[in-house]
């Protein structure tokens, strides 16, 4: 049967050591190495799997035993993926956890800035038939905007995750052919800076619900989802549908923070698993929904391996 979620994005061999608190310029600490699966592409793949969305994948990974293992680990997650082999290498990620599980991340993308176009359009198919397609900031852009593009004209609800930070010249395309963008707060007050809206983190954690949709209007995409960590997410709606309000909070889930790495993926994942299995929700509840995957990603380690199954979630999802 045909994709229900399409993810075009990265994998990246996780690399984590995890210490009391993050050393400084300069200072050397003791801690502990983990290692595993990751890429917000996979992680949002494996968490669309997971919730049971039958979850196709485009990626980029090197002719290296990384790459094998992806695709190892692909197949154990029921994920339809579908391969580009590079000469690059896998891409790997180095993150630092602090005792309280915050992260800092540096991505090394290796294969995955090496995603192409004709990749994508080689899938189309795959794309065309999907309900919903997710896209992010760390594959080649113009290989996730063709993905848009030939997503939108086949009807196929996208969005797109503008995560990392990218200064590249696609970035305003992406944003204006995605019905719904994810940006978390350092994302979105460089997505504004893009459309010269100066506004930092504290202004932005200081804001009503009216000043944040105000901003959020000033960006060329229908539907904003501004992920706020333990505040929550903020949606607004250029058009809203039925019963749904221009703009609404949801609060975070109520957590014990084991590792936040991935918690936006499993964000994304949820809403995109959402939107493909269950239509006859509205926004709110999906978004409801969403916040639970997060909040069970962020309590166990690891990034994709955290993902949550769908009983796991319907245990505390009430919505
Ligand atoms: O969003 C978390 C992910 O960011 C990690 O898995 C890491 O690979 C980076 O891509
Ligand atoms: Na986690």
């Amino acid at each position: 049967a045909a994709a229900q979620v399409v993810v075009v994005g990265s994998y990246n061999q996780d690399m984590v050591w995890q210490g009391a608190r993050f050393p400084q310029p300069g200072e050397t600490r003791m801690g502990r190495f983990f290692s595993g699966p990751g890429g917000k592409g996979f992680n949002q793949a494996v968490a669309a799997a997971r919730l049971a969305a039958r979850t196709g994948f485009i990626a980029a990974v090197g002719r290296d035993p990384l790459g094998d293992n992806a695709a190892a680990l692909a197949r154990s997650e029921n994920i339809d993926a579908r391969w580009q082999l590079c000469s690059e290498a896998t891409g790997t990620a180095a993150i630092w956890l602090d005792g309280a599980g915050q992260n800092m991340i540096i991505v090394a993308p290796g294969a995955n800035a090496l995603l192409s176009p004709a990749q994508v359009l080689a899938q189309r198919e795959l794309i065309e038939q999907a309900r919903v397609l997710l896209t992010q900031h760390e594959v080649h852009p113009v290989a996730s905007l063709r993905a848009i593009e030939v997503a939108r004209a086949a009807g196929v609800t996208c969005i797109h995750n503008p995560a990392p930070s990218s200064d590249s010249p696609q970035v305003r395309a992406l944003l204006q052919a995605a019905d719904i963008i994810t940006p978390n707060e350092t994302e979105f007050c460089d997505l504004l800076r893009l459309f010269e809206v100066e506004v930092n983190e504290q202004a932005l954690a200081a804001a009503d619900a009216a000043q944040l949709h105000t901003w959020c209007r000033m960006l060329p995409t229908a539907t904003i989802a501004l992920t706020l960590g333990a505040a929550g997410v903020f949606v607004s709606q250029a058009s809203p549908a039925g019963e749904d309000p221009p703009f609404f909070r949801t609060p975070a889930a109520a957590v014990n923070v084991v590792d936040t790495t991935g918690a936006g993926d499993a964000f994304n994942g949820g809403l995109a698993a959402s939107l493909a299995s269950a239509p006859g929700r509205n926004l709110q509840q999906h978004v409801a929904f969403a916040v639970q995957v997060a909040g069970c990603a962020i309590e166990s380690s690891g990034a994709a391996q955290a993902m949550p199954t769908l009983a796991e979630v319907e245990r505390r999802f009430t919505g």
